[in-house]
């Protein structure tokens, strides 16, 4: 047995295989590229290295693709037929990663917060839970495991930093904002290579309306998030979004082109970035051109592999497939969803309450009886949080609910859902936008008109 820099026993002792296992850890915790060639490192230094190999499976896991999970299988398999070879805390890790292999996500989150109560050190836990968290929605969780090993920790301790970042964005995710800015900006001042902490700083910016200050944030430490980091697609679309809001649109499309709908690589989060655009820009009446289309064939291509998978994943491959009218591939999916939701797993809950309802609503919307897209909206948006992601991304949904009753003349729901948002983002041109044309639909020329004055002087 050797210990990492954090104090957790390996069942090896090779010591270069724990310093290869640190170097991926830190690049797990970063986000940056490169990872991959850590593990490779380590695994070929000791290819009986289990630990190495769950971590191999935990990266895996957090990716959220069903391409990756024959992989992360064949690594249960394997290390179960080691398992005496294994310390109490690696069988932990184990557990997580059999819940997670078979769709019981919930409890794989479980049994990586139970690592933490007895190895509140072990970073590749919290990092493993933090994301388990996240994609299905557990807002407690996503900021209290941070919190409770936080006192345990110190600035000398390394990954530190990148603690901050997952407290931060927990607490951004609950609403404690002016105190998630405090710690996302103390995590970048420690790691300014943190990507996820920069995300964190970003979020906060975006819930507080504060659209020229995220700009300039992602702008003035472009460097330290964009260049080889795994999350800078997901980070330029915040960007993009800052720029929506203040109706520049073809700085949105720019971003689009240039940095987010690129060919490669290709994995699914830049798909669902690219489709979180479009559909912001399409509710703003924006001419995208033939992107709808480019978008829908390669989400095409993925839903053989990834189609009913995971419901988060789903919705944006719903809008792409909705938007480039593939209704014959919208239907493959939509019974793909039916058959996970027989499942009694984490997966299979989120397709049954949120999917099914989700894909009649967007192929109501999609065929114009938006009155019924509407309704089914009333009833499962308040379910929406359990399929993950976070406040910013499903909004997608909430703009999908006010468009929704826009385009199909539906005033008084308009007007409704246009109250509820700018009740709730007082300062957002955009929210003033939708309200403006919520009272047109009203015959409220007045209303309209004030709104639309609203957005402008919030706009210059
Ligand atoms: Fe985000």
């Amino acid at each position: 047995m050797l210990k990492t820099h954090h104090g957790i026993e390996l069942s090896t002792s090779n010591a270069n295989v724990v310093a290869l296992y640190e170097q991926a850890l830190n690049h797990i915790h970063r986000y940056e590229a490169g990872t991959g060639a850590k593990i490779k490192a380590m695994l070929t230094e000791q290819p009986d290295f289990w630990a190495g190999h769950l971590l191999f499976g935990t990266v895996l896991a957090t990716a959220t693709e069903a391409r990756f999970m024959p992989k992360i299988r064949k690594i249960v398999d394997q290390v179960s037929q080691a398992q005496d070879k294994l310390n109490d805390r690696e069988r932990g890790h184990l557990s997580a990663l059999s819940a997670f292999s078979q769709g019981q996500w919930r409890e794989a989150g479980f049994h990586w917060g139970k690592i933490l109560t007895d190895h509140p050190h072990d970073s590749l836990a919290l990092h493993a839970a933090h994301q388990i968290d996240f994609i299905t929605g557990d807002d407690y969780n996503l900021w209290s495991r941070a919190a409770r090993v936080l006192p345990l920790w110190n600035e000398d301790i390394p990954n530190y930093a990148n603690l901050l970042g997952m407290y931060a964005f927990g607490l951004e995710e609950t609403n404690f904002f002016s105190k998630a800015e405090d710690i996302g900006r103390r995590c970048c001042e420690l790691d300014p290579r943190d990507a996820w902490g920069h995300h964190a700083v970003g979020h906060v910016l975006e819930m507080e309306c504060r659209f020229e200050e995220g700009i300039n944030w992602y702008e003035s430490r472009r460097s330290e998030w964009a260049d080889d980091s795994e999350l800078s697609v997901h980070n330029w679309w915040h960007l993009a979004l800052y720029y929506v809001e203040r109706e520049d649109f073809a700085g949105a499309i720019a971003l689009f082109d240039e940095q987010i709908s690129l060919e490669e690589p290709d994995y699914v989060l830049r798909l669902m970035d690219a489709t979180a655009l479009l559909w912001r820009l399409h509710l703003r009446s924006v001419d995208c051109g033939d992107r709808w289309q480019k978008l829908a064939d390669r989400w095409v291509g993925k839903i053989a592999v990834e189609g009913g998978f995971y419901a988060f994943n789903d919705f944006h491959a719903m809008l792409a497939l909705m938007m480039g009218e593939r209704w014959s591939d919208f239907k493959q999916l939509r019974d793909q969803i039916k058959t996970q939701a027989q499942q009694p797993t984490t997966l299979g809950v989120m397709a049954r309450d949120i999917s099914i309802p989700l894909a009649s609503a967007v192929e109501a919307y999609g065929k114009n009886r938006c009155e019924e897209a509407v309704s089914i909206l009333d009833q499962v948006k308040p379910l929406v949080y359990r399929f993950g992601g976070s406040e910013a991304q499903r909004d997608a949904v909430d703009q999908f609910h006010i468009g929704a009753a826009i385009k199909g003349g539906l005033g008084r729901a308009a007007l409704a859902l246009a109250h509820e948002r700018t009740l709730k983002k007082e300062e957002s041109p955009l929210a003033w936008r939708f309200a403006g044309e919520a009272y047109k639909l009203m015959g409220d020329e007045v209303s309209a008109d004030n709104a639309n004055t609203k957005a402008i002087r919030l706009l210059s």
